[in-house]
């Protein structure tokens, strides 16, 4: 299985769907680097699903190395994208330092929130792949609620749209925003998009791990859990402590060759 390039990634539009989920450890990386996932994506999810912060906006660069580089070792197949944390793509010259820091740890791209033209030329005319988004942006948002619902912000979010793929994006995420709106810009953009709550009109898909994998009883309403680990966990967790109190673990046997 062939690691994909940013610009394998940009030629998938209208060729073939693209599959993307967040990752943010050894183990798991290590899981789904053999799945046939186009993309492993360190999101700054990590601040909320992984560390237990409210918002992603507590996620700092220094915890995004740590990260980055615990998957980077499980990786090989498959193409790894990096959050640009809160503040650090606050100016041209500060998003080339850290995103230079994120592709030393091991990401092959980056991604940032926002309409930030004047960056996202600046990275990719040092030749580092950008992955936009649009849409909600929870590193900036007020409450995670979907967006676009007014033709005003969709406007908006259009143009956001549009200028994300002049400025050199190779890809777009549109999170949570109207299916209509999110059919509307795969369609006059020239680069994927990446929806997440967004229908499936996208050019691709992206679901935050744990989320899908059923590690929380509360969930987006989009997302589809494939999983129910929060049970499995729980009742290995039980099994064990009833073993031990009823001294069924270890056995004679057990660890003992
Ligand atoms: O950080 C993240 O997990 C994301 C996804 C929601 C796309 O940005």
């Amino acid at each position: 299985m062939n690691r994909k390039s940013v610009s394998d990634l940009r030629d998938m539009k209208g060729r073939q769907k693209l599959a993307m989920l967040t990752v943010y450890d050894f183990p798991h990386a290590q899981i789904l680097d053999t799945c046939g996932l186009d993309i492993l994506f360190v999101g700054d999810t990590l601040g909320e699903v992984e560390l237990g912060f409210d918002r992603t906006s507590s996620v700092t660069m220094e915890m995004m190395l740590h990260h980055l580089g615990a998957v980077h070792r499980a990786v090989s197949h498959t193409h790894l994208l990096s959050d640009m944390p809160f503040g650090s793509y606050a100016t041209p010259e500060a998003a080339l330092a850290n995103a230079q820091r994120l592709l030393d740890a091991g990401a092959d791209s980056v991604k940032l929130e926002g309409s930030h033209a004047e960056v996202v030329r600046h990275l990719t005319s040092h030749g580092i792949g950008v992955m936009g988004h649009v849409g909600l942006q929870p590193q900036t948002a007020r409450r995670y609620v979907r967006q676009g619902t007014k033709e005003a912000s969709a406007k908006r979010i259009l143009k956001e749209a549009a200028l994300m793929d002049e400025s050199g994006c190779y890809a777009l995420v549109l999170e949570y925003i109207p299916f209509e709106l999110a059919d509307r810009i795969t369609r006059e953009i020239s680069i994927p998009t990446v929806g997440i709550g967004a229908g499936p009109a996208c050019d691709g898909q992206v679901l935050v791990l744990n989320d899908m994998l059923g590690l929380f009883d509360e969930v987006p309403r989009y997302v589809k859990k494939y999983a129910r680990l929060s049970e499995a966990i729980a009742e290995a967790g039980g099994a064990f402590a009833r073993d031990v109190r009823e001294g069924a673990y270890p056995s004679a046997d057990e660890g003992r060759r």
